[in-house]
Parts: C-alpha cells; structure tokens; sequence
C-alpha cells in the first residue's frame, strides 16, 4: 500500500510589511480595529508596480521546499498549484509556474478552491500517490492579493485582511508497512456547499450574465471582491469545528491526540471559537495572522514552515489542519509530521 509522506516545506512572503497603521493613509481604518476585530497587525504585499504575481511567490516558496526535501526538481512528476488570484484567468498559473521552475512535460493542475485549495490539492496529490500514478509532488499555495482589492475605505472591510504569500510541500510516495509513527498524510476531508457562492465572491468579469465577459466601463466595484462577512464568521466557526471533528473520528483519534493545530488564519477570532467549541489547549494552536494576515491557499504551507522554524511542528508529531472559505469550501487533513 502507498502513502503520502511530506519530505520539504517553503515558504515565502514578499519583503514589503505594510502595518495597520500605513493602511490608514490609503483608507479610513485604524490599527485599533483592525487588530479588535481580527487580530491582524501587518501583512506583506508585493511592490504594486513591479508586475510580481502568483507564480513568481509561489516559485520562490517552491525552490525552499525543494531544498528542503533535498530532491533535484527534476525528481517532482507533478504540480497541484491552489490559488483565488490567478496570473491570468487561462492558462493556469500551473502552467507559468511550471515554465518558471524549469519542469517541462509533467502534469501541472490548478486548484480554485480559494482559502481551502491548499487542503484540496494536498488531497488530490495523496490520491494520486496512493494510485501509483505520481511518485513525487510539489503542492503550491499562492497569493497576490494586494493587486486586486479595492484598497480604499469602500473595500476596506476585505482589504485589510488579506496578505500576499506562497507555500509550498514536496509530497512523496513511500511504500510497504507504517506504524503510527511513520510519517504520512493520515486523510484529507474535503467539502463545499455553492448555495453560498456569493457570501464571498468576485462578480467580474463574468460570463453569468448577459453582454462581453469584460466591462470596463461599467465596472463600479465589482471588479473587487466581496463579502459578507458575518455570514462568513458564522459559517467558518461551524464548519472549521465539523470537519475538524470528522477528520479526529475518522480516524479514531482523541482530540488530545492531535499535537498541534495549524488551522486557516482569516480571522484570530474565528481561530478562538473554534478552539473553544472544540476544547483545544491554546498552547497547541499555531497562528500567523497577526504578521500575515489571511494568504488564503497559502496560509496552511506557511503555517507548517513557520511552526517548522519556530520549533513547534517536529518530525513525529500529528499535525491537523482546517480552512473555510469562499465558495463555500471547507476541509481538513491530518498528518504524522
Ligand atoms: N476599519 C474600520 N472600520 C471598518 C472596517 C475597517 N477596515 N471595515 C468595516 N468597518 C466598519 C463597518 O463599516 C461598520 O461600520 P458601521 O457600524 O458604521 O456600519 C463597523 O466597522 C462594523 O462592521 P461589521 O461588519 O459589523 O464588523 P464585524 O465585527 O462583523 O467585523 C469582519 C468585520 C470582516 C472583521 C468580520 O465580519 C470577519 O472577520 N468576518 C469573516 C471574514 C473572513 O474570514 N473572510 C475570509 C474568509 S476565508
């Protein structure tokens, strides 16, 4: 039987920290709030003028995880590549990514499953794995944000909490008996209900109505995201806390089994209720929002490098993780580190 075994993590931010404070010259906000309500000090945001995008972070992420493993790049047979802000809307970034690490002819998929595209594609390079039909996969989670929010007081209830990163595993298949102790991806648990699609959404450019899929002119803000944000809160709590449980029972595990949690940071406060509903120690939580804000597909592989450096996340440990997000999308996987 085969299983999925993470042999290098990445990571990377771009070097620009922009803090609450140096929001409040582009809208009306203040650190105060920011950090009340989300627990969000600074994120990072790529040079607005420079051109740099998904793929660019995620290449950046991906070269560490491939250090990291100790692998030569031409040893991966496959990319799964998440992101909710593409480089352009065709091809998948995948492909550009793919061009850009120097790997041409293996497979390169995109995931759109937004803030759960991480866990989504982790899954889909588990099961291609255990099928045999991928040895050595590199799993991508990237954002670039910043470019595409509506960064006055009109957006601001989105802007402020959303950062520009990249993450990146080397997944690769091991063979033969395990223990619990060996180290492998123990399940993934994937969800989504589209009844929600447009609590938080991107309208345009759109195909879903009538006239050309690009608008410009008529284009009054719904070129930028939206959200609404109690729903979501709600919504987050709720299903972070069923699919986290789902994954424990699954795989008859106690809660305190579980050595560390590193869960999708969108809001410090929904991190907190769901640790609460659950019973969860706050010493085994890992956040990272307060200096990254929310990265969306890229939060969990930032979350595992950090913890990695932070010397939280050690080889042996059972790591789980959930992330909620637009679509609605939700999921959860837990590894033996
Ligand atoms: N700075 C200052 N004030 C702001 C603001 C900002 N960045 N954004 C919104 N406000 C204002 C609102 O306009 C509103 O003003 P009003 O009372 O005069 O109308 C007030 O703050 C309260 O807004 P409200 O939306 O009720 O705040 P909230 O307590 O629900 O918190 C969020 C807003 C966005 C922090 C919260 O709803 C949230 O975190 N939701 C989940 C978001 C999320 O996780 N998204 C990503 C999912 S993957």
């Amino acid at each position: 039987m085969k299983f999925s075994q993470i042999i290098g993590v990445g990571s990377y931010v771009p070097p620009r920290v922009w803090t609450n404070q140096d929001l409040t010259a582009l809208m009306d906000t203040s650190d105060e709030w920011i950090q009340q309500r989300t627990g969000i000090k600074q994120r990072h945001w790529v040079d607005q003028d420079s051109g740099t995008c998904s793929s660019d972070l995620g290449l950046e992420a991906a070269k560490k995880a491939i250090e990291n493993a100790g692998i030569e790049k031409e040893q991966i047979d496959m990319i799964c590549f998440a992101t909710l802000s593409p480089d352009h809307v065709f091809p998948g970034t995948a492909c550009f990514f793919q061009a850009k690490l120097g790997v041409p002819g293996i497979p390169a998929l995109d995931i759109r499953q937004q803030c759960s595209g991480f866990i989504y594609a982790l899954s889909v390079a588990d099961q291609f794995i255990k099928t045999g039909a991928a040895k050595t996969v590199l799993v991508v989670g990237a954002e670039t944000h910043s470019r595409a929010l509506e960064k006055n007081t009109n957006g601001r209830d989105i802007a402020v909490l959303f950062g520009d990163g990249a993450g990146a595993v080397v997944l690769r298949a091991a063979e033969g008996s395990k223990d619990a102790n060996t180290s492998h991806i123990l399940s993934t648990h994937l969800h989504a209900d589209g009844r929600f699609a447009k609590e938080l959404w991107l309208e345009e450019p759109s195909m879903a109505r009538a006239g050309d899929w690009m608008q410009v002119k008529k284009m009054t803000g719904e070129q930028f995201p939206k959200m609404n944000g109690k729903a979501v809160f709600v919504n987050a709590v709720r299903r972070m806390t069923e699919v986290l449980n789902e994954a424990i029972d699954a795989n008859d595990l106690k809660l305190v089994d579980i050595d560390l949690f590193i869960v999708h940071q969108a809001n410090q406060r929904i991190n907190e209720a769901v640790a609460k509903a659950m019973g969860i120690p706050e010493e085994k939580v890992f956040n990272t929002i307060d200096r990254f804000g929310n990265t969306t597909a890229a939060t969990i592989p930032i979350g595992f490098d950090e913890a990695v450096k932070a010397g939280k996340l050690k080889k042996g440990m059972l790591v789980a993780s959930a992330a909620f997000g637009s679509g609605f999308t939700w999921a959860s996987t837990i590894i033996r580190w």
